[in-house]
């Protein structure tokens, strides 16, 4: 899988399937994104995957068929990453964890709702029913991403995160496919 789309830019951006090859350029890009906010689950130097743990993961993804890995990229430069993650049971394997980044100067380009459709469609297409995800209650422009692609509020997780000694809550939310 490959599509191109033009950015609010006029650049182009690339989103395709994650390979082992790109393991290197995957922990630094992440490496990097993890400084740019505090959105994510982990701060900068928190990451803590090596290249080989990540060149692993990439290879256990397999044909994309169950859990997945998008990256897009412009001029061959990763700047956004997305994934669905999967329980293997039966009861829940229907279920898809979605997660994404956009490195920050890029962000406004209309690369986040290419990267949350691109995951919605690849979902649908390997049997994912549910899409859930997290995101902190203060991050507005996130949850106005997904509200606008169709996902749905769930309910809050208090103390969901620990930045320093302040906690913040999650807001699920979740779409059905
Ligand atoms: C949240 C994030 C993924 C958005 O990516 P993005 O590429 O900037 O988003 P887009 O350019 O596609 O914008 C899509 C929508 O997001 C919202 N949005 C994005 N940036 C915004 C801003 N600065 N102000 C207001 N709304 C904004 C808007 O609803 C926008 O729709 P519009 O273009 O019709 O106005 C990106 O900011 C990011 O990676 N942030 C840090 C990590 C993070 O928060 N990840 C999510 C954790 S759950």
């Amino acid at each position: 899988m490959k599509t191109e789309m033009k950015m609010k830019d006029g650049r182009v951006l690339t989103i395709r399937n994650a390979e082992v090859a790109d393991a290197a350029a995957m922990v630094d890009y992440v490496n990097m994104v993890s400084g740019e906010s505090d959105n994510l689950s982990f701060g900068q130097g928190e990451f803590g995957i090596s290249v080989e743990d990540e060149m692993k993961y990439v290879a256990g993804l397999n044909d994309g068929n169950f859990n997945f890995m998008l990256l897009g990229t412009v001029d061959g430069k990763i700047v956004t990453m997305a994934s669905i993650s999967r329980p293997h049971r039966p009861r829940v394997k229907h279920i898809g964890d979605f997660g994404i980044s956009v490195a920050k100067e890029y962000w406004g380009l209309g690369i986040g709702r290419q990267m949350c459709l691109a995951t919605i469609n690849r979902a649908r297409r390997v049997g994912v029913s549910k899409i859930d995800l997290k995101v902190r209650v203060d991050n507005l422009n996130a949850i106005a991403l997904y509200e606008s692609v169709g996902f749905r509020h769930e309910g809050i997780t208090t103390r969901a995160l620990k930045i320093g000694d302040q906690y913040f809550s999650n807001l699920m939310m979740g779409i059905e496919l």
